[in-house]
């Protein structure tokens, strides 16, 4: 923390501009950990002053500038943020993924280790089995020249407890005489047909899929995007991390599967008390499923609260602005907004509020000096003068 920002903002300063403060005071600023108070004994994943920064051709872009946040066992958060906001570059940094020209610096600790200390070998035994990570796009995940069924055989011969599982047993496979052309190109790829272990079937079934004893069979073009995302949570969930990242699962898919996904994944979670982390550009599938939202703009976060709070009572303007963004119900035949310009330059420095130049409620000491994040009621945090 710059010491020049401190004279902003002081604990227990009063609130100017906010008539709906409970006291009317700051309660806490929170320079490191905002919700480490409640979390206290419950505490999975803590983010310490996490900055990264991408080499680019045209100089250093600021993906993430100290983001801190601490997730509880169990806990069901959202990060949302229009695109560009640094969402997925976290949640790459929590599983480790990051590309080569990626500069993090600050810590990342699940259950007290630093993850950003891991080896190759330390990163092997997290990833899968701590920490679950499932992508927006199945198929890049998912190996298009092995069957479903052999793949989550695969994690779960992987399994945590280290046993070893026979995943399947080879048979001949038999040819039909009416086949698609589909199951003509599979004839093309290798053939591992056979029994599956009933585990894999159950765990199609989990997630949903009829038919599991078929679909094990299948290729992954062969099933809707919707099948191939609950095989990947099905693969991500049968390893039973303590930690699942979900980046974007259900953006490819048609409203009415992205809401059984969804409902799917948090009916799951809450019965292998995993935690998650769901990454989203669209306040409204947070809105459905998460117990916390985090609102990130240009790296970083700008609210963080209870998904009531954030939908009945939003602090920031930018938060506000999503909002608007979005319908109230499937129904509503309201007029959307968006939000005019775009996110900032993140390779030039930019002194005070990155949200400045698209806010309507800009004024001088908005540009003068960096903005902190503080609790404005209790669990609820801003990044904005107006709750200085
Ligand atoms: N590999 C990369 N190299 C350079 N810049 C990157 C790379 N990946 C992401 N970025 C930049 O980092 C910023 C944050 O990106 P990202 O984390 O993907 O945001 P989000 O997931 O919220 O859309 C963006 O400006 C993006 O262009
Ligand atoms: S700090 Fe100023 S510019 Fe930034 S969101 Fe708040 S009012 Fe708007
Ligand atoms: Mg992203």
């Amino acid at each position: 923390m710059s010491q020049a920002s401190l004279h902003l903002v002081k604990e227990g300063t009063k609130i100017r501009n906010w008539k709906n403060s409970p006291k009317g005071i700051i309660r806490q600023i929170s320079p490191l950990t905002p919700q480490m108070q409640r979390t206290e004994g419950q505490e999975l994943l803590r983010v310490e002053d996490l900055s990264l920064s991408y080499q680019t051709t045209g100089g250093m872009a600021r993906a993430l500038e100290n983001v801190n946040l601490t997730l509880s066992k169990k806990e069901f958060v959202a990060i949302v943020g229009e695109s560009g906001a640094g969402k997925s570059t976290l949640a790459l940094a929590i599983i480790g993924l990051l590309p080569r020209n990626a500069k993090p610096d600050g810590q990342i600790y699940l259950r007290g280790n630093n993850l950003l200390k891991l080896n190759d070998k330390g990163w092997e035994n997290v990833r899968g089995t701590e920490i679950g990570m499932i992508f927006q796009e199945p198929l890049t995940s998912l190996n298009p020249i092995e069957k479903v069924g052999d793949q989550l055989s695969e994690t779960l011969s992987q399994n945590s407890n280290g046993k070893k599982v026979k995943a399947y047993d080879y048979s001949p496979g038999g040819s039909s005489s009416s086949m698609t052309i589909s199951d003509r190109i599979t004839m093309l790829l290798p053939r591992r047909e056979g029994k599956f272990l009933p585990e894999v079937h159950e765990w199609l079934r989990k997630v949903r899929i009829p038919d599991p004893e078929s679909v094990a069979q299948r290729y992954p073009f062969q099933l809707s995007g919707g099948m191939m995302q609950r095989v990947m949570i099905a693969m991500a969930l049968s390893q039973r991390p303590s930690l699942l990242l979900a980046d974007e699962p259900t953006t490819a898919l048609d409203v009415t599967t992205q809401a059984q996904i969804l409902k799917l994944m948090k009916n799951l979670i809450d019965e292998q008390e995993t935690a998650i982390i769901l990454v989203t550009h669209d306040l409204g599938v947070a809105v459905q499923v998460a117990d916390r939202i985090i609102v990130m703009y240009a790296g970083e976060i700008m609210e963080d609260g209870s998904t009531e709070n954030i939908f009945t009572n939003a602090l920031h303007p930018y938060t506000k602005a999503l909002l608007k963004c979005y319908p109230k119900s499937a129904k509503s035949k309201e007029r959307l907004e968006t939000i005019p310009g775009s996110i900032p330059d993140l390779r030039q420095e930019i002194k005070g509020c990155k949200f400045a130049d698209r806010c309507a409620y800009v004024s001088n000491v908005c540009r003068a000096d960096k903005i902190k994040l503080v609790e404005v009621e209790e669990g609820h945090f801003a990044r904005c003068t107006l709750f200085y």
